[in-house]
């Protein structure tokens, strides 16, 4: 296997278009972030880099709604998805954004590279033009009739009812979404990196020297490659982005696909030119073959890795090209896919409103469900058991025990470690092997493995306190006692070690308590990382218990959301023929208060009311059971009914008239009750 000096590693930069949620958190940035402490936690050269996506036509989609320039959307949220990344302990070693200055001009002098070697094809094609608003439209910028299932809403790229993919001349009726007006088509020039001039470098480089790709990204390249690649616009008609630095050429500005990527060159050259005693030159970390480059990414964006930004560092000539690319597959919440329109998401920042202190809950969680080889799916009952289960009961216990136990019988100071029996030989050896495996895992990015090793060796600590039990021991064996507590305080110290890139808050509070120095890799596995008298720290615990109250209310907040999606997507009836107000006068709706009200035996759905409607009384049969099972709520409450219905006999009761109520999305009913206490009797009219 090829060795490297250095390593770079880059995370996709997320678009500054909304906040962060735990599907970035799942699929990019935790994964990449572990590899990056490891890697530092052996000591090695190896910087991490990221930055926010600032460009792109939903940037100004979501300007123009919110009535904002662009810039002022990515400034916020820049702020919020650096601030998230921070308090989440996502080590960057640069975070910076592609609208800064040093990233327009390095894109554009990367753009210029290539034009100026004729690396590009200028192609002109018939694009749609909204003459009124004297622009070319985006994909997303013209709507129209879906020509598949006739939805009036869709969009040039997609129709959101029926799913498919779109070209926008394939819209019925097109209008331009700026203006309303209908779009004309116009000519327009581009400039394209013909994909297809690289497809047999991509085929040798990817499927034949690339074979230890983890499977999902090997798949996606080698199916690109077999359908055979096409040459790819690399500008677009837009006036928001970096504009297309050829002589002569207005409103046109760089796709952002083709500036994004380069702004992880952009950003380590900003970290070089603020730090250089520590980074040095920036071209090291881009240029020397003795560098490897890593991409973390989600399965979106497999093709713009693997396929199209090796294409363009290829075309320059003077990079080196990802070494590997492990790109996850995505995380879903609760059973649906995560959405920010939809807001179905758990978003970082209101992770931590709720749950302050507990970054590493989350950490570990989504580590533990790392959707690493196929889609996974996060739920709030999952991250509590694995929080109460496995944080708190194993890891958490078990160093609290010792640590509680060594201030209790040796003052807090570490006790000698006397004869060893078998027993505790092979607790010792277990922690000896531990540094190999998670070693081998996180090599091949086996996350999830990993960290689960890590979490077996804490098992095992606890379940050797639980075996040994030196709280009895200690009645007549203060030597022996001396002798559990010093292998299970190694354990711990390994245990503040091996978790360091998984859990960095926690591995920080340990290593404070157990007054260890700085912790390095090479130590892992040692088993005599404590001295006797060793002082330690007063124990304090590393994790808490949550409570189900907790839960469910994440889990209402969620039922909340996708009740408001549903009444926002609720589609009304289409309106009946109309009635002339005679017709209206004729039907006599009344209100009432409901006397009693309970369920008819022997039919499902059926209440009989009683209802106090200012006329004597009256009974009425409601087929509403199933959305009332506690009928006898009702008693008390005011209802409307129409009065002049003739009585009908049903299960052998008369019922005297009909009561109101509305439907639901889910076709649930729901009872017109008034807000405010009316006479009973009173006629609505
Ligand atoms: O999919 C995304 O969120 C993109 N903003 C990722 C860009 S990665 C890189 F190229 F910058
Ligand atoms: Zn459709």
């Amino acid at each position: 296997m090829k060795t490297f000096k250095r390593t770079t590693i880059t995370s996709a930069l997320p678009y500054a278009n909304g906040p962060v949620h735990i599907g970035h958190l799942a699929g990019v940035y935790i994964p990449a972030d572990i590899y990056a402490r490891y890697l530092r936690l052996r000591g090695e050269e190896v910087v991490y880099i990221g930055g926010s996506d600032e460009h792109g036509v939903p940037i100004t989609i979501k300007a123009r709604k919110e009535g904002l320039r662009p810039q002022d959307i990515v400034d916020r949220y820049h702020s919020i998805i650096k601030k998230s990344f921070e308090d989440f302990g996502i080590s960057f070693d640069v975070y910076s954004r592609t609208t800064s200055d040093t990233h327009k001009q390095v894109a554009s002098e990367f753009f210029r590279s290539l034009y100026e070697k004729g690396k590009f094809v200028e192609k002109t094609s018939e694009q749609y033009y909204d003459a009124e608003a004297g622009q070319f439209l985006a994909d997303r910028y013209i709507t129209g009739t879906c020509p598949h299932c006739k939805n009036e809403a869709a969009y040039g790229d997609q129709c959101e009812q029926c799913g498919t993919s779109l070209s926008p001349t394939e819209l019925l009726n097109p209008k331009s979404a700026i203006s309303g007006s209908v779009p004309v088509m116009r000519e327009t020039k581009h400039w394209y990196l013909p994909l297809d001039q690289y497809q047999d470098f991509l085929s040798d480089w990817i499927l034949q020297g690339h074979k230890e790709w983890k499977p999902n990204v090997y798949g996606q390249c080698k199916s690109w490659l077999d359908m055979g690649l096409q040459p790819r616009a690399v500008s677009r008609d837009l006036d928001w982005g970096i504009p297309v630095p050829v002589a002569g050429v207005e409103g046109k500005v760089l796709y952002v696909w083709f500036d994004a990527p380069i702004g992880y060159i952009s950003n380590t050259q900003e970290m070089c030119a603020a730090q250089p005693e520590k980074y040095g030159n920036w071209e090291r970390w881009w240029k020397d073959p003795e560098t490897r480059l890593l991409h973390f990414i989600g399965k979106d964006n497999i093709v713009f890795h693997c396929i199209v930004f090796p294409s363009m560092l290829r075309a320059e000539g003077t990079y080196i090209l990802p070494e590997n690319v492990p790109a996850n597959e995505f995380l879903n919440l609760e059973g649906d896919k995560i959405s920010t329109s939809r807001n179905w998401a758990v978003w970082l920042h209101e992770y931590l409103e709720d749950f302050p202190g507990q970054q590493d809950v989350l950490r570990y969680v989504l580590t533990a469900n790392a959707p690493e080889t196929k889609d996974n799916d996060f739920t709030w009952k999952d991250f509590q058991a694995r929080n109460n289960n496995e944080l708190v009961a194993i890891y958490g216990n078990f160093v609290n025990r010792a640590l509680v136990l060594t201030q209790k019988y040796f003052d807090g100071c570490v006790p000698a470690l006397g004869a060893l029996d078998d027993y505790d030989r092979q607790v010792l050896a277990d922690c000896a092997s531990i540094k190999e495996k998670v070693e081998t895992l996180l090599d091949s990015f086996h996350f999830r493995d990993a960290q689960k090793e890590a979490m077996n060796l804490a098992r095992i600590g606890n379940k050797y306190l639980a075996d040994t039990e030196p709280w009895k021991v200690v009645k007549n064996d203060l030597k022996r006692t001396g002798s559990i507590l010093n292998v299970s305080l190694q354990l711990a110290a390994n245990l503040a070690i091996v978790f360091e890139p998984f859990l960095p808050f926690s591995s920080e509070k340990l290593r404070r308590m157990l007054h260890l120095n700085a912790l390095v890799w090479r130590d892992l596995g040692r088993t005599d990382l404590l001295p006797e008298g060793h002082r330690l720290a007063a124990p304090e615990l590393l994790f808490e218990k949550i409570e189900d109250n907790r839960i469910e209310a994440q889990v209402k907040k969620l039922q909340e959301t996708k009740h408001a999606n549903e009444s926002s997507e609720y589609r009304p009836q289409p309106q009946k023929a109309d009635v002339s107000f005679e017709d209206f006068t004729r039907l006599d709706i009344r209100v009432g208060t409901v006397l009693d009200c309970r369920k008819v035996p022997k039919a499902d759905k059926l209440l009989e009311f009683r209802i106090d409607d200012g006329m004597g009384g009256r009974t009425i049969l409601s087929g509403i059971a199933a959305y009332y099972p506690k009928p006898e709520e009702l008693i008390g409450t005011q209802v409307c009914f129409v009065a002049n219905f003739p009585p009908r006999k049903l299960r052998g009761i008369d019922s005297e008239g009909m009561i109101l109520s509305a439907e639901n999305p889910d076709g649930s009913l729901t009872l017109i009750q008034p807000k405010k206490e009316l006479s009973n009797g009173a006629a609505i009219v």
